[in-house]
């Protein structure tokens, strides 16, 4: 070893490089400075060829020990087995090609704090603080600016969301409804819960999409709408099960009430996807499914549409947060959304709206029975659920920043679908 400038050295023993001697080789070498040089000593037999192609795929130059001989130490323990060879010693300089690699790297916003104002799509899918390396593929996310995707409440809402994950096989007494229901009734219980089926359809596709061209850099917006898409697929169950739980076939879907929901899927917009689906369309549902609830003519039905219900109230939450924050950082945005509602309105003035079968089944439910007594008490529950969907909608639409005449105005423009 005379002659030979030494920053450092390390014995592999008899660890090969194919089982991951090389970890030790770079550990050594993190501590050096590039020109360093590292003495490598080893019995592996082939620990000259694998260090050598190690080396020169990391940009370190290789120079065998010139006196060829092991330092004290590694030569007692040289030819111990078969699978072991001589002692032997590689000088390896440290290169600095593996500090250039990350010359350009930057950090993908910071792990602590708020998340950036900007998520650059040279982040990609690199966790939010990550140290990211120049070079790799492009994201191409449709929404990388946080006040279009963000609201504060998303962390809590998205723990909460977590937390209250409910299993349809065991949170609903499957076996509580016995037949005892009238058919009449059951006949408009399966076609509320067909119509309800058709929009949590629309409900998780929008999240869904929503979610596919979002920024992963607000990871919490991403996992609120993944909770939310799982949220619908599970109201999709319990809806279609007690839709078919007596047996018989559902009801019908109505072209004005699938038109309502296509102008949701079509809404390209982040923000104003989530304003007409959350504030009005959920914020709307609340008050539908606790009706269903409260004059539910059996215990699933009543179930069923209460836990959607307590899913729901975040899914509104989330919409009427961050379609507030947006409002209050660009103001115009107000104007945006109310050119979505009448935009929305006069491309659904020639459809029929609400299925005339969902209006009839809703005061069929609140009667109990087709005595005209108990039909008027159930014509005016309907419209007092009515009055109340809209008190709703003025409210949410007032948070945001609407003035309460435009509020107003801007709630009886609303979907007669509800959705
Ligand atoms: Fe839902
Ligand atoms: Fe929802």
């Amino acid at each position: 070893m005379d002659g030979v400038d030494l920053a450092g050295t390390v014995d592999l023993a008899d660890l090969g490089l194919d089982e991951g001697g090389h970890l030790l080789v770079a550990r050594a070498l993190s501590g050096l400075r590039p020109g360093q040089r590292l003495a490598v000593t080893g019995t592996h037999p082939a620990l000259r060829l694998h260090l050598a192609a190690w080396c020169r795929e990391h940009g370190h130059p290789v120079a065998e020990d010139p006196a060829g001989a092991a330092p004290a130490g590694v030569a007692a323990t040289a030819g111990a087995t078969a699978a072991t060879g001589p002692a032997a010693t590689v000088i390896v300089t440290r290169g600095a090609a593996g500090d250039q690699r990350w010359r350009d790297a930057e950090r993908a916003g910071t792990a602590a704090g708020p998340p950036a104002a900007r998520a650059s799509q040279a982040w990609g899918l690199a966790a939010r603080g990550a140290l990211v390396e120049a070079g790799g593929p492009p994201l191409g996310a449709r929404w990388s600016e946080r006040d279009h995707v963000w609201a504060d409440i998303a962390p809590q809402l998205y723990a909460a969301a977590a937390a209250s994950q409910w299993d349809p096989a065991t949170a609903v007494d499957w076996t509580a409804q016995g037949g005892r229901v009238p058919a009449e009734i059951e006949d408009a219980v399966v076609q509320l819960m067909t119509y309800l089926v058709e929009n949590e359809q629309a409900a998780l596709i929008i999240p869904a999409r929503l979610l596919s061209q979002l920024h992963p850099h607000y990871r919490e917006v991403m996992q609120l709408l993944a909770s939310q898409a799982a949220d619908e697929a599970r109201h999709v169950e319990v809806f279609t099960r007690r839709a078919l739980l007596s047996g018989g076939e559902p009801g019908t879907s109505s072209a004005g009430g699938r038109a309502s929901l296509q102008t949701l899927l079509d809404e390209p917009d982040f923000t104003t996807a989530a304003f007409l689906l959350s504030v009005l369309g959920e914020g709307t549902f609340l008050d539908l499914l606790r009706f269903i609830a409260e004059h539910a003519p059996d215990q699933v039905t009543a179930e069923v549409t209460s836990l959607a219900a307590r899913d729901e109230a975040r899914h509104v939450a989330f919409g009427v947060a961050h379609t507030a924050h947006l409002a209050r950082a660009e103001r115009h945005y107000l104007g945006t959304l109310r050119q979505a509602v009448e935009r929305r309105h006069s491309a659904l003035l020639d459809t029929a709206g609400l299925n005339a079968g969902v209006f009839d089944a809703l005061v069929l439910l609140a009667a109990g029975s087709w005595s005209p007594e108990a039909v008027r008490r159930g014509w005016h529950a309907v419209r007092a659920l009515q009055s109340r969907m809209d008190e709703g909608r003025r409210r949410r639409l007032a948070y945001i920043g609407f003035p309460d005449d435009e509020a107003a105005e801007l709630s009886a423009l609303h979907t007669r679908n509800f959705m």
